[in-house]
C-alpha cells in the first residue's frame, strides 16, 4: 500500500490534492452541511468505479471492497438534519463508515470533536479535504468494522449512515459500537427504510441493546424519509 495514504493526517494540503488526483476522479461539489452553503470534496464517477469493483470481482480477483463510499448517499442528508435535535458542542463524536464524511462534517460544524473513520483508505483522502476548514476539530482515521480499534473508546456520539445494508456486517458493526461507546452513550445510525436495515432493527431487538427509531422528511423527496435509528445500551 501507498505510505501515504497510512500517513494521511500528516499531508499538508496541496499533497491531499496531489494524492486525490493521482488516485481516482474527483470535483469539489457545492454541498449543504448543517444548515450552511459549504463544499465537499467527491468521487466524479462513483458509478464507474462500482462497476469497475465489479469486473475484477467477476475476474476472480479476491479483497476487492466495494466503493460504496464514493457517492453521498441521503440517509447521511437525513441524519444531518437529525443533528440539529442534538447538542453536540464540545462533545466527541465517532462517524463510522464515514464514506465522503457528510455526517462528521455536520458534527464538527457544530462545534463537535469528530473522529471520522471508514474501512477503506480512499474515502478519507476526500474527508480530509472536505473537513479541512474544522481540521482543527476533526480526526480521520481508518477503523474496519470488527478488526481495528481505536485507542480513544469512551465516545458519547456515535453515528454512522448507510451502514446496515450487508447482513454480514451487523456482528462487527455492534462490536464496533460496544467498543467505542461510552457507558451512557447514544448511536444514531440512519437509512433509507431499506428492507435490509428494517432486517437489522428486528435483529437488533434480540440483543442487550435498547432501540427505538424516528423519521426525517427529506425537501428532496418527501415520500421516502429516512429513518434514524437509536441505540443505547441496556
Ligand atoms: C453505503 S456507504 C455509506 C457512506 C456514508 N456513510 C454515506 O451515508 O454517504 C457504506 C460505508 O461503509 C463503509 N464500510 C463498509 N464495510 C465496512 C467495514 N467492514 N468497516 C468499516 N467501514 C465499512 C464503506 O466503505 C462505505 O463508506
Amino acid at each position: 500500500m501507498n505510505d501515504s495514504l497510512r500517513n494521511l493526517p500528516s499531508l499538508s494540503y496541496d499533497e491531499l490534492i496531489e494524492l486525490a488526483n493521482s488516485s481516482f476522479p474527483w470535483h469539489w461539489e457545492p454541498s449543504v452541511v448543517a444548515d450552511r452553503s459549504t463544499r465537499m470534496a467527491v468521487a466524479s464517477d462513483p458509478d464507474g468505479m462500482l462497476l469497475e469493483a465489479c469486473q475484477r470481482q467477476d475476474a476472480g480477483e479476491e479483497g476487492v471492497i466495494d466503493p460504496f463510499w464514493a457517492t453521498t448517499w441521503r440517509a447521511a442528508t437525513g441524519l444531518d438534519k437529525y443533528l440539529d435535535q442534538l447538542n453536540l458542542k464540545d462533545q466527541q463524536v465517532l462517524e463510522v463508515g464515514c464514506g465522503t464524511g457528510h455526517v462528521g462534517f455536520s458534527a464538527a460544524m457544530r462545534g463537535a470533536q469528530v473522529t471520522l473513520t471508514d474501512g477503506v483508505y480512499d474515502p478519507l483522502i476526500l474527508v480530509h479535504l472536505s473537513t479541512w476548514s474544522v481540521r482543527d476539530r476533526c480526526k480521520v482515521e481508518r477503523l474496519r468494522f470488527g478488526v481495528d480499534t481505536l485507542s480513544k473508546k469512551d465516545f458519547p456520539f456515535i453515528f454512522g449512515s448507510d451502514v446496515t445494508y450487508l447482513r454480514q456486517l451487523w456482528p462487527e458493526l455492534l462490536e464496533c459500537l460496544e467498543h467505542h461507546l461510552a457507558p451512557e452513550g447514544e448511536v444514531y445510525l440512519s437509512d433509507p427504510f431499506r428492507i435490509i436495515s428494517t432486517e437489522f432493527s428486528e435483529w437488533i431487538k434480540n440483543t442487550s441493546w435498547i432501540y427505538s427509531e424516528f423519521s426525517i422528511d427529506l425537501p428532496d423527496d418527501p415520500a421516502h424519509p429516512i429513518r434514524i435509528m437509536k441505540l443505547t445500551r441496556g
